[in-house]
């Protein structure tokens, strides 16, 4: 089994999605291994995305991602970096297959109300970036 970070964005929190994107990610066989509601300092926000520092949205995307409250979760499943992310749909909401999350919820490019881990290296340090090993259950 495989394991990713989900994290619902606080524009996911503003609206009050967080149930309906917790629905698809049971509905699609996700387990949850933990989840909690946290609200990202800046420094943390800088550090989680670390891989983006310099790009021209990097400053936004930090002052996004500390606005308000996120829900993020580490997500265990055979395949679940890759299904996560086809389950969110493309960044670009405009973009985005029917039926995924980015497209039914999302306003734009940057407030795409959610994130998923690229990669298996990616995986494994975001969900230690957030949680303990005796927290995933
Ligand atoms: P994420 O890391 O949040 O799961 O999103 P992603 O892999 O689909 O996209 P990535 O390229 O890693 O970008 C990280 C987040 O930065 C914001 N962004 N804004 N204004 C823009 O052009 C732009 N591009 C990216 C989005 O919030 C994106 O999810
Ligand atoms: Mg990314």
């Amino acid at each position: 089994m495989e394991r990713t970070l989900a994290i619902m964005k606080p524009d996911c929190v503003q609206k009050k999605l967080v149930g309906k994107v917790v629905d698809k990610i049971l509905e699609n066989d996700f387990n949850i291994l933990g989840m909690k509601m946290i609200r990202l300092t800046k420094t943390q926000a800088e550090a989680f995305y670390d891989v983006h520092q310099g790009k021209p949205f990097f400053v936004e995307l930090v002052d996004f991602m500390t606005e308000g409250p996120v829900v993020v979760a580490a997500l265990e499943k055979e395949n679940a970096i890759a299904d996560w992310r086809t389950l969110m749909g493309a960044t670009n909401p405009a973009e985005a297959d029917e039926g995924t999350i980015r497209k039914l919820y999302a306003d734009n490019v940057g407030r795409n109300i959610a994130h998923g881990s690229d990669a298996a290296d990616t995986a494994k340090r975001e969900i230690a970036f957030f949680f303990s090993e005796s927290e995933l259950l």
